[in-house]
């Protein structure tokens, strides 16, 4: 977003004038963003034999999807659902890399039957597969972060630990057991590590694990590193740094190839990485009071349109579009729903009136695609730009 001749635009298109065109609340997502974050991706990645599997889950917007579809992305779904928006969008089923956890057995069937990948996390679906199918179906196996990410450098927050995802370390030789008794085709490895990776290594020690691993399952021609990778929220944020990420992925790629004369190729998912920061939410306020000492602005978005705040105590970067250059405020921002629905807290705007625009930035991942209709309010109107 850019400020020009004292008016916020955004790829050129005023902010004001959009809000006017569509009304609030209004996600708007910007597809040069994304453009630029898969260059990124892509370039940082170039020197591996690599493929990125969009993770939808993020943003579902079909017109984002046919984009991805456009720079030759695939997909990362997470439910039959999900693999129905991204066929409806263009994709081709093989394209589509589909790791369900919880779901019927019933949901994996359709997917089969669709001709999607399969993910595999843990062993009851293996057996099942195994039953079913015999080693007519490939799938490849996510295995548990904790058993990936050494503790000691990587989890200072136990994140690892604590995943209930993947196959865990010591069901490893069961998993064994009976992908040699069904004879499954075990085509790739997956980790998905954490949802915000910054340090550099975790790549890295992801790929030795499942490299290791990939020395007793002679299929496997794929190790799939997830998502997770962190774009900044705040201004002051790190940026990732996707060249010490890949960079950490040479070694143990070149003693794998060294050591049993095999090529695997790279696969990754990610989500927020390629599309928080296209996006925008745009919202009114339509109350401006004073209570217990703090001033409050009423928005017309709320914690059913961006839970992020709310759930995670995510911060979300937040714009007065209406008054560029006033004097700055601290002001909590307040969702319009029946509950405490604070989107901030304390944060210096410039002066905020009842009918100015604001701009709630860095929306575009786990925004609308985690929207609700709570106190049925409908979900929000989404523009591309
Ligand atoms: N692959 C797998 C297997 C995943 O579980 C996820 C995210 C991704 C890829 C994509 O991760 P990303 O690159 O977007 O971090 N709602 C939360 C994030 C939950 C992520 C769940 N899994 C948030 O708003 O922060």
């Amino acid at each position: 977003m850019q400020l020009v001749d004292g008016r916020w635009r955004i790829s050129g298109h005023d902010v004001e004038a959009l809000s006017e065109q569509h009304g609030t609340p209004l996600y708007i997502y910007d597809s040069q963003v994304i453009r630029r974050q898969v260059n990124r991706f892509q370039e940082a990645f170039s020197s591996f034999d690599h493929r990125i599997y969009y993770a939808m889950k993020a943003n579902s917007n079909p017109d984002l999807l046919r984009l991805m579809k456009e720079l030759g992305l695939g997909i990362d779904a997470v439910s039959i659902y999900e693999i129905r928006i991204a066929l409806d969008a263009g994709f081709e089923a093989r394209d589509i890399i589909f790791t369900p956890n919880g779901v019927p057995f019933d949901e994996l069937e359709q997917a089969i039957e669709l001709g999607t990948r399969l993910n595999i996390e843990n062993l009851s679906y293996l057996d099942q597969l195994g039953e079913a199918y015999r080693g007519d179906v490939p799938c490849t196996l996510r295995i548990h972060p904790g058993h990936v990410i050494s503790t000691a450098n990587h989890d200072t927050e136990g994140w690892y630990q604590r995943s209930r995802f993947g196959i865990d370390g010591d069901q490893i030789p069961e998993a064994l057991r009976l992908i040699q008794m069904h004879q499954i085709r075990v085509e790739g490895l997956h980790v998905h590590s954490s949802s915000m990776i910054l340090d550099e290594q975790v790549f890295g020690s992801a790929a030795e694990v499942l490299l290791n691993l990939a020395r007793q399952l002679p299929d496997v021609r794929a190790i799939d590193l997830g998502g997770g990778i962190r774009p900044p929220y705040r201004e002051q944020d790190d940026h990732p740094d996707l060249d010490l990420l890949s960079r950490s992925l040479t070694k143990p790629l070149d003693q794998f190839e060294r050591d049993t004369g095999r090529k695997v190729q790279l696969w990754f998912e990610p989500g927020r990485y390629l599309v928080a920061e296209c996006g925008t939410l745009l919202t009114r306020v339509h109350v401006l009071k004073q209570v217990g000492g703090r001033t409050v602005a009423g928005v017309d978005t709320g914690f059913h349109q961006l839970i992020r705040p709310k759930l995670y105590n995510a911060w979300h970067e937040i714009r007065n579009i209406s008054n560029p250059e006033g004097s700055q405020h601290l002001i909590d921002i307040s969702g319009c729903l029946c509950e405490e629905d604070d989107l901030a807290r304390q944060r210096s705007l410039p002066e905020v009136r009842e009918g100015h625009l604001l701009a709630i930035l860095n929306a575009g991942a786990y925004g609308y695609s985690m929207a609700s209709t709570y106190n049925s309010r409908p979900l929000p109107t989404e523009v591309v730009l």
